[in-house]
Parts: C-alpha cells; sequence; structure tokens
C-alpha cells in the first residue's frame, strides 16, 4: 500500500541511539520488564504513545515566543481561549495541564455530590477509568456488538452499544449520572465513532436526564474518518465536523497532546456556567488560577497554533494513511491486526500472536519485551496488564502508537521487518508474571519476570 509523503520538510533532528541485543537484555532486566522503566536513549523507535511525542511546526515554536507569562489576564490565555472556542464551538474554555487533570476535576465536581455515581462509556480510557472510580464513581464499558469482530472490515468500531445503552438507562434510572464517549476510542483500538452514533447517545441522554461528556483527545483525527466514510460528510470542512462532533457535549476534556500537537497541556470545554464554576474552583485548588491551569503562557499559544494546524486535510490523509501503512505491513506478514487501522495506532492482537503463552503470563507484555529485545521498539500493552485487575479483557493488544510528524516510512519499514523476524522464532518468547503492582494503574509502576 502507498500512502502520501510526510507533507513537511525535516528543519530540526534528533539523533537515535542504537544498542545492542547483550545491552537491551539487560536493561529489560533493570526495568523489571516494564518498558516505563525504559530511559529513552535506549529506544530506537519509540512507539509507546502518541502523547505528547509529537514534533511541533515552526509556527507553534514561533507562538511560544509571544507566551505571556503574567499570573492572571495572560494574552496568551485569550489566544488560547479563542482557539478553542473556534475549535470545540464551546463558549467556556478552562486549561489544564493534561487530560487526566481534566478529568480528575470533573469526576469530582461531578460524583462527589448528590445524586447518580454510576457513569458509562463506549470505553473509558484508563487515566479516566481510573480518576471516575477514584471519585467514587461505577462504570460500564459499553463497546459496540460491531467491535467485538476485531477483523472485520466495518467501519466505526468505536461506537457504543445503544441498545445496552438505553438498558442500563432505563434499568439504573437515576444512578446514571454521565455518559463518557471517548472519541476516537483508544482503548477499542483507536477506533472512529460516527457522529449518528454520538447524536443517538445526545437523545438517550437528553430522555433520561444524563450528561453527555466527549473525551476529545483525537477528535481531529476521528472527523477525517466521519468525512471519509459517514455519509452526509463527504463536502464538510474538518473544522465543521469537529465542531458537530462536540456540539453533543455538555463537557468536553481533551488532552492536547494528542490532536492538540503539543508536548503537554489540555483543558475543559462546556456552555454550562454552573458547572464551569464548580471546574474552576477546583481548578484553582489543583492546576491553578484559570487564565493557566497549570501551564506556562507559551504552552498555551503552542496549543492555540496546533489545535488550528490539527484540521488540516493534508495533513490528516498524511497521518491516518501512515498508521494504515504500518497495519498493513503486519497484515500482510500474517500478523493478527485489529482491523480496520484507528487514527493514531496499530493494534495486534498478541493473544493469537503468541497462542503458546497463557493469558495469566500475559501475552501482550511478552510481545511487547520481544519487540524491544529484538529492535529496540517500544510499544504499550493495552490487555490484561492494564486492565485484567478491574474488567473483564477480551483481547490481548499491543498498541503501536505512532508519535505525530516524527517517524517516516522507513522507520514503519524497520518495525514491519522486526515484526517480521519475531514472527518467525515466535515459540521462542515466553510469558512474565508479575513481581510487584501498585493499586491503581498498575502498568505504568509495575515489575515482572519471565516464566520458567
Ligand atoms: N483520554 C484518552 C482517550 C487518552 O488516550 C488519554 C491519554 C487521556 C484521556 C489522558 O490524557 O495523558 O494528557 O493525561 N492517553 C495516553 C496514551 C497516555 O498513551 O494513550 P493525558
Amino acid at each position: 500500500m502507498d500512502y502520501p509523503f510526510e507533507p513537511f520538510k525535516i528543519k530540526s533532528v534528533e539523533p537515535i541511539y542504537f544498542t545492542t541485543r547483550e545491552e537491551r537484555e539487560k536493561i529489560l532486566k533493570d526495568a523489571g520488564y516494564n518498558l516505563f522503566f525504559v530511559k529513552s536513549k535506549y529506544i530506537t523507535v519509540d512507539l509507546l504513545t502518541d502523547s505528547g511525542t509529537g514534533s511541533m511546526s515552526q509556527f507553534q515554536w514561533a507562538a511560544m515566543m509571544k507566551g505571556d507569562e503574567s499570573y492572571a489576564g495572560a494574552s496568551s490565555f485569550d489566544r488560547f481561549e479563542e482557539a478553542v472556542r473556534k475549535y470545540t464551538g464551546k463558549k467556556i474554555v478552562i486549561p489544564t495541564h493534561q487530560g487526566r487533570a481534566a478529568e480528575k476535576i470533573i469526576s469530582h465536581v461531578i460524583f462527589s455530590g448528590e445524586g447518580g455515581k454510576i457513569a458509562v462509556s463506549n470505553t473509558f480510557f484508563d487515566t479516566t477509568r481510573a480518576n471516575f472510580q477514584y471519585g467514587g464513581a461505577k462504570l460500564f464499558d459499553l463497546p459496540s456488538p460491531e467491535s467485538r469482530d476485531i477483523f472485520s472490515d466495518k467501519m466505526f468500531k468505536g461506537n457504543i452499544d445503544l441498545e445496552r445503552l438505553e438498558y442500563l438507562l432505563k434499568k439504573e434510572g437515576q444512578k446514571i449520572k454521565l455518559i463518557t464517549m471517548t472519541v476516537t476510542n483508544n482503548t477499542a483500538g483507536g477506533q472512529p465513532v460516527s457522529i449518528e452514533n454520538i447524536k443517538a447517545v445526545r437523545n438517550l441522554a437528553d430522555k433520561y436526564g444524563v450528561l453527555l461528556h466527549i473525551d476529545a483527545c483525537r477528535v481531529s483525527e476521528n472527523s477525517y474518518f466521519v468525512k471519509k466514510y459517514e455519509s452526509g460528510y463527504a463536502d464538510k470542512s474538518i473544522a465543521d465536523i469537529v465542531r458537530e462532533t462536540l456540539s453533543f457535549a455538555d463537557i468536553v476534556t481533551m488532552s492536547a497532546k494528542k490532536d492538540g500537537l503539543v508536548n503537554i497541556g489540555g483543558y475543559i470545554a462546556t456552555d454550562d456556567e454552573d458547572l464551569a464554576l464548580k471546574f474552576k474552583e477546583m481548578l484553582i485548588l489543583w492546576e491553578g488560577f484559570p487564565t493557566y491551569g497549570g501551564l506556562a503562557g507559551r504552552d498555551l499559544d503552542a496549543i492555540a497554533v496546533g489545535l488550528m494546524e490539527s484540521l488540516d486535510e493534508d495533513y490528516l490523509e498524511y497521518r491516518i494513511s501512515q498508521v494504515r501503512y504500518l497495519g498493513e505491513g503486519f497484515k500482510q506478514a500474517g500478523i493478527p491486526v485489529l482491523w480496520p487501522t484507528g487514527g493514531h495506532a496499530v493494534y495486534v492482537e498478541a493473544a493469537r500472536f503468541l497462542p503458546h503463552i497463557k493469558r495469566e503470563n500475559f501475552p501482550g507484555q511478552a510481545l511487547v519485551v520481544a519487540l524491544y529485545l529484538e529492535g529496540g521498539i517500544r510499544t504499550a500493552e493495552i490487555g490484561s496488564l492494564m486492565f485484567g485487575r478491574d474488567t473483564d479483557v477480551e483481547h490481548e493488544f499491543v498498541r503501536f502508537a505512532i508519535p505525530r510528524r516524527v517517524y517516516t516510512r522507513s522507520h514503519l519499514d524497520f518495525v514491519i521487518d522486526v515484526m517480521k523476524n519475531l514472527s518467525d522464532g515466535k515459540a521462542k518468547i515466553r510469558g512474565l508474571e508479575i513481581e510487584y503492582e501498585p493499586p491503581f494503574l498498575r502498568h505504568f509502576l509495575v515489575r515482572m519476570r519471565p516464566v520458567e
């Protein structure tokens, strides 16, 4: 498969360092087989996350020089507010230092007061899940039935299951306080969500008096899929599709580290003045004054420019095709990949790839470790290690997340070659067991060892 070449030239470069297999063996052992503990200088291609790892444009770097670092009323905030209003269509804009800070604030305001304590989602991302649970909520994931068939060609596998949603709304009534639509649906493979699905959720939210929250980290990428694959959107601009998507939400949170094309930042946006006031009260406690919210003025300026750049169709065409290129490469080599590829990453189903490794020995993490050992590639497990303690995990995914505007096709070809090599010798890959795990978000701090 072909994809449009990078719609940019490289002006500033960062070296990649190479390690030997022997070095990587020792590094893995020292890191307790947890790739979060490996220093980036020992990574050849870093596909751990697409979050905060992108390259900024010359326009963003230039905008940073305009950063106004006044504690209150900075002009950087005005530029940020204007851009977020334009992007989301919401009136009230509250900066936070990243997505989970926004989640913590809304969780506290929504679940600590009177009323329902249940939240449902197409699938909660791990930080959203942890923050809402910490805030006292009981959570239900209701991914669409199509998402179960991970190899079919169906589009919009990120949707919520509307039938199950209505069933739960009827059954639990007032106990349900919030519906979260994660767009794109990261945990379900970065799969897009259709506007038709979000619209139907809005109707149910109105019918049952529930708040609708959109986790909009990757809504520009989602809008590209809507334009391309949802009927009636081919002639609309990405900017209009983003605004239409978010028009259905009462509360928007966004980690700008994804489609904001920056290395740090986030926000809450809403039209609800009462909620906004409560959010701001907690913001001051945890993040800072509402005109900076845990960020430097220059960060706000970089986000203002980055959000607009993420709406560029040439960029999105290249971005989504790059992800697909990696997925195609794996698929052609007979590696089980979640299909179609989503917006920001390729997901390999490790339980199928390594059928000799039992679920309790974490086939996903075993593949993560093998990829590092073989090629110095860092990926992330999204399976039993990440979620196994809280939920029934259907798939053992390994996520190859592609940082924005960072790697070229030759880097991806290298990753495809490493996967092919692993595929040839996969019987030798061993499972893992846990030595230590923390009470929340265990994959970040876990220490493991190979099983004999
Ligand atoms: N929501 C989604 C869907 C995310 O993917 C993330 C982060 C967050 C919220 C939290 O944002 O990191 O700025 O606090 N996802 C990263 C990832 C970490 O690797 O997928 P944050």
